[in-house]
């Protein structure tokens, strides 16, 4: 089997594991091979039970008897993404959503409560407050930046912190040194949607959450042609999320696995190029008194202050509110943009610009947009900065 003859080398660094790690030196390939199995054949009857027994006292992965457990193209992600993360072990999930599902229905159960920050990813808001009532499970809302509202929401059938960080498309940045100390206190489980920052810039497992969940489809992939998700876990949630997900059959297929380990060869390289066009962006608009700037950099702010505290790095993601009574000209500033796309999800090489609808941000109950606000969400790619600045600049003619 290929899988006895990969090697996962081990540095110091990340950045040079990325690089050197899953050889395959029985193909002698320097990526490991695509494995597409449904049917795992063995030689004998024996074998199959060996296996099995191994895959009991190993419950980590590595030794499968159906396709549907993944294959040593899975597992080899599932490796990367463990050191990655520092974290007891990571479950791979066809979508970033499946991980953020996986993730909840791990920990819930009918009658149970779950507490999730308010500027939560609408659709993860969706399940919560509107699919999960139908199962009897109630969800509360935290004012991110007031987070008494997390004690005030804790009962006794709370067992769920679920964090995303920064808010979805409003971008707040929260105490999350805070929020483990009262999940601790009161002996509940903490998750974090991490997709923003990624283990290279935030390691939540590291610092204390149980779970967390990157969309793999966003800066994992970066290459804006594959969907997939982790969730990263430590001992303690392990068994209850392993049962979760042999229930729900919630795993990564083998061929998108290859193309997120191929994408993380280049994760730290492209998050500091990200990272670098959009502080030079965030510069250039900072001179405009009408766009107030959605990203971690005025010294003094909360936000910056949190995020600094954190995080090593800012990611390609950011946000523009924007006071204008001319809707309309918003509209025209984001279709005049040329070198910016734009569509759903982010984290590619590509830049993108979307006008955010409030629905789209979700009826929140502490975060929202006052009268003749209105949100751009600018993704910031891989460009030559001062080609993008150009044309965020003549389009920038049109904001009335
Ligand atoms: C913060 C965040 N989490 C999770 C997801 C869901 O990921 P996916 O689109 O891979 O299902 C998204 C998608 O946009 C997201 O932005």
């Amino acid at each position: 089997m290929s899988i006895l003859v990969i090697k996962f080398f081990m540095s110091k660094s990340f950045k040079t594991f990325l690089k050197h790690t899953a050889k395959d030196f029985h193909n002698q390939s320097v990526n490991p091979p695509v494995v597409r199995a449904s049917t795992i054949i063995f030689k004998s009857l024996q074998d199959i039970r060996k296996t099995q027994a191994k895959a009991k006292k190993n419950p980590i992965g590595g030794h499968y008897d159906y396709g549907r457990q993944g294959t040593s193209t899975t597992y080899i992600l599932q490796k990367i993404l463990t050191k990655l993360e520092e974290s007891y072990h990571v479950f791979t999930t066809p979508t970033g959503f499946g991980s953020v599902f996986l993730a909840i229905i791990s920990i819930v159960r009918p009658g149970d409560e779950i507490i999730i920050s308010d500027p939560v990813y609408s659709p993860t808001r969706v399940l919560t407050e509107k699919f999960l009532k139908e199962f009897n499970i109630k969800t509360t809302f935290y004012n991110p930046y007031d987070l008494k509202s997390i004690s005030q929401n804790i009962t006794k059938k709370t067992k769920l912190i679920y964090v995303e960080n920064p808010g979805s498309n409003s971008f707040e940045f929260q105490d999350l040194g805070k929020i483990i100390k009262i999940a601790k206190k009161n002996k509940i489980i903490t998750a974090i949607d991490n997709t923003w920052a990624t283990p290279y810039y935030f390691k939540p497992i590291k610092f204390g959450f149980d779970m967390s969940i990157v969309s793999a489809t966003k800066y994992y992939s970066g290459h804006s042609d594959v969907m997939g998700g982790s969730l990263a876990v430590n001992r303690k949630v392990f068994n209850k999320v392993k049962v979760a997900e042999k229930m729900t059959g919630l795993r990564l297929g083998p061929d998108d696995a290859y193309l997120i380990t191929r994408g993380l060869r280049t994760l730290d390289v492209r998050l500091d190029r990200h990272s670098e066009n959009t502080k030079r962006i965030v510069e250039f608009l900072s001179k405009f008194k009408k766009i107030k700037l959605l990203y971690p950099h005025k010294k003094n702010s909360f936000n910056f202050k949190m995020w600094k505290k954190y995080y090593s790095g800012a990611s390609g993601l950011m946000g523009l509110k924007i006071k204008s009574k001319n809707k309309n000209s918003i509209r025209k500033f984001v279709n005049s943009l040329k070198l910016f796309g734009h569509g759903y999800s982010w984290g590619g090489f590509e830049s993108l610009a979307l006008h955010q609808e409030v629905v789209e941000t979700g009826k929140r109950k502490y975060v929202n947009l006052d009268k003749d606000e209105h949100l751009v969400r600018l993704h910031i790619g891989l460009e030559d900065s001062s080609d993008l600045i150009a044309d965020i600049k003549q389009a920038l003619k049109h904001l009335k």
